[in-house]
């Protein structure tokens, strides 16, 4: 698709990640810059998680209204344990599911590598061992932990491809490492383990609330108030089309997001798409912010979602909709 697999857009430069790619990424962020990589869920802006200004850099392109805390790739648990203080709890969430979409929140560690902007000041840190190879590649070359948010301009539907990246940060990162498509397409699932506090969901994500009480042994308390992801603003995600949830009905100027086999009424609909025609919750996360943007791209005065059970993955994918759906 890229010839000489390197397109020019702007100052920014999509590139395969060869090698070669690999280093000049590496060194980018070494020298402050950003670099947008694919991970297993969504594309991430990242910087070197040590410096201030480079931090500062990533609020500055996504257009955050806040400095909300963000979550600091490593290499393995053994490096996350140099950044956060992990308990039993902790550990063993750890040891089962990274690398893989699961972010920990846990408190800091003393000195603490990833700086306090960040953390927002505090004192706790995000941590999380991602399982994509490009992601993989750069945390081995950059030997630190990377901070990334997901690589769209806040508020936006986060992205899933390199080419949604561009749409949104173009001119604002250096480097869009290229992984082709996520294969998750939802954000980790964040887990706060705090002393003295039950573990809790502070986001639902790539990996199912059953699967981590089962390792757990315990069922996983709510956020509260004191303890939250303070990034989970009630709209986010928001796609500039009105967007109705549990739709059996379409009407004019509308365009469709199905699931299953259940076909709309009405059918006066200017577009379709299905997140899974089979009905299969994992092929519908993975489809799910690429087809808000492509239907969005039409500029549909609604959106019109069709039902999507709350079991499983269910539950991220509902969370996300109920976001782009208030406004
Ligand atoms: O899958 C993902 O998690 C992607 C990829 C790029 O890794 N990243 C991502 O980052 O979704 P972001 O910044 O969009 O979301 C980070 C979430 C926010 O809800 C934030 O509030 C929460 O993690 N978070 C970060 N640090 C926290 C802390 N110390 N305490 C509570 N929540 C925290
Ligand atoms: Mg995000």
């Amino acid at each position: 698709m890229y010839e000489n697999h390197v397109t020019t857009a702007g100052q920014t430069r999509i590139l395969q990640p060869t090698k070669q790619a690999i280093g000049e990424a590496t060194w980018a962020l070494a020298s402050g810059e950003l670099v947008a990589f694919p991970t297993e869920t969504v594309y991430g802006v990242g910087a070197d998680a040590r410096n201030g200004i480079a931090v500062a850099k990533i609020f500055e392109a996504k257009g955050r209204p806040t400095f909300n805390p963000l979550i600091a790739h490593v290499i393995s648990l053994d490096e996350a344990k140099k950044a956060g203080s992990f308990d039993a709890r902790a550990e063993k969430l750890g040891a089962a599911f990274w690398p893989g979409p699961l972010t920990l929140v846990v408190p800091c560690i003393g000195d603490c590598p990833v700086h306090e902007l960040a953390r927002a000041g505090l004192p706790t840190v995000a941590l999380r061992v991602p399982a994509h190879p490009v992601a993989r590649q750069l945390l081995d070359e950059f030997m630190a932990p990377i901070v990334a948010p997901s690589a769209n301009i806040s508020g936006r539907v986060s992205p899933t491809s390199a080419e949604h990246v561009a749409e949104d940060l173009n001119g604002r990162v250096g480097i869009i490492l290229d992984g082709g498509r996520t294969q998750v397409g939802l954000e980790s699932t964040v887990i706060a383990c705090l002393p003295g506090e039950p573990v809790r969901l502070l986001r639902p994500g790539g990996i199912l609330r059953s699967n981590i009480e089962k390792v757990l042994g315990e069922a996983l308390a709510e956020a509260t108030d004191a303890v939250q992801a303070p990034g989970m603003l009630a709209q986010h995600y928001a796609p500039n089309a009105h967007v109705r949830l549990d739709a059996g009905e379409i009407a004019e100027g509308e365009a469709w997001l199905g699931f299953g086999q259940a076909a709309p009424l009405g059918g006066r609909g200017i577009a379709h798409l299905n997140l899974s025609p089979s009905g299969d919750l994992e092929e519908a996360a993975a489809n799910l912010f690429a087809y808000l943007r492509e239907l969005d791209a039409l500029k549909p005065r609604t959106i019109a979602v069709a039902s999507i059970p709350h079991e499983g993955l269910g539950e991220a994918i509902n969370d996300r909709l109920r976001r782009a759906a208030t406004r």
